[in-house]
């Protein structure tokens, strides 16, 4: 298994984290901007984004924004609790709430996963053709977003793939819903493929929790039914892990990466 080598950051703490994810975003929809092309960015769910979702805003409101700047971002998400969007647990409403609201982002550019209208399973189905829609694809396409960031769980699950997950070895559909029994809930996600055609991905890692994995993940034999963060091997893109130190300290100094 050819695993690219990813390029490392660790920074001092949470917020340095954040900064520095706000800053690849903005660097990236800029070069986009000036391309004149749209830009695609799957977020994250759970708390770790939270911080870069602020930076995001507070930068928005900072510095002179085109005029129409928004109207080149559309926004996805990786994945999605089978909850409605005003749940407290939805992914969607984390970022509507630290970010959406604060930014003039034409609605028509936010793609959220709906799970309120039908349920995991049709959620998945839906948000599948949403993708296939928005970027033209034809039979057996695959998107390529500009950007994906990604979080991971101490047991090394990113997006909503689990360990021992179906979501691992689906290799056709563009969006799962798996069952997830340690959590009793199904999920929504984005599949191996859609994630690993992404021009760049981005991991959002912090805290002393997360260490082991981010060890085992990183420097440990290749086994990603239990470590589902391995899958992630962008097929021709680049792959970031923005680690804050706590997250970091358990790679070792001089190892190989992957
Ligand atoms: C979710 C996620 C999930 C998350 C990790 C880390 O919906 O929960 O997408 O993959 O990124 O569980 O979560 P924390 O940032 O809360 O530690």
């Amino acid at each position: 298994m050819d695993r690219i080598k990813p390029e490392l950051r660790i920074l001092e703490g949470p917020a340095a984290v954040a900064a520095a994810a706000a800053e690849e975003f903005r660097a990236r929809v800029f070069a986009a901007y000036r391309r004149e092309n749209f830009f695609a960015c799957a977020l994250s769910g759970g708390t770790t984004p939270q911080l870069m979702f602020r930076e995001l805003a507070r930068r928005a409101g900072e510095s002179p924004i085109p005029a129409g700047f928004w109207n080149h971002i559309h926004l996805f998400w990786g994945d999605e609790r089978d909850v409605p969007p005003d749940n407290p647990s939805s992914n969607y409403r984390a970022a509507r709430e630290a970010l959406l609201e604060t930014i003039e982002i034409p609605a028509c550019n936010i793609h959220r996963i709906m799970p309120e209208r039908g349920g995991a399973v049709k959620a998945a189905e839906e948000y599948e053709t949403e993708l296939k829609t928005f970027f033209s694809l034809s039979k057996g396409g695959i998107p390529r977003f500009d950007l994906v960031f990604l979080g991971m769980g101490e047991d090394g699950h990113t997006a909503s793939i689990f360990p021992a997950s179906a979501a691992l070895n689906e290799n056709v559909r563009l969006v799962s819903a798996p069952w997830v029994a340690k959590l009793n809930a199904f999920r929504i996600t984005l599949t191996p493929p859609a994630i690993n055609n992404a021009a760049c991905i981005i991991f959002l890692v912090t805290g002393a929790e997360k260490a082991g994995a981010v060890q085992q993940v990183l420097e440990g034999s290749y086994m990603p039914e239990q470590l589902p963060a391995q899958i992630v091997n962008p097929k021709s893109g680049k792959l970031i892990w923005l680690l804050d130190r706590a997250a970091a300290s358990q790679i070792s100094k001089d190892a190989e990466l992957l």
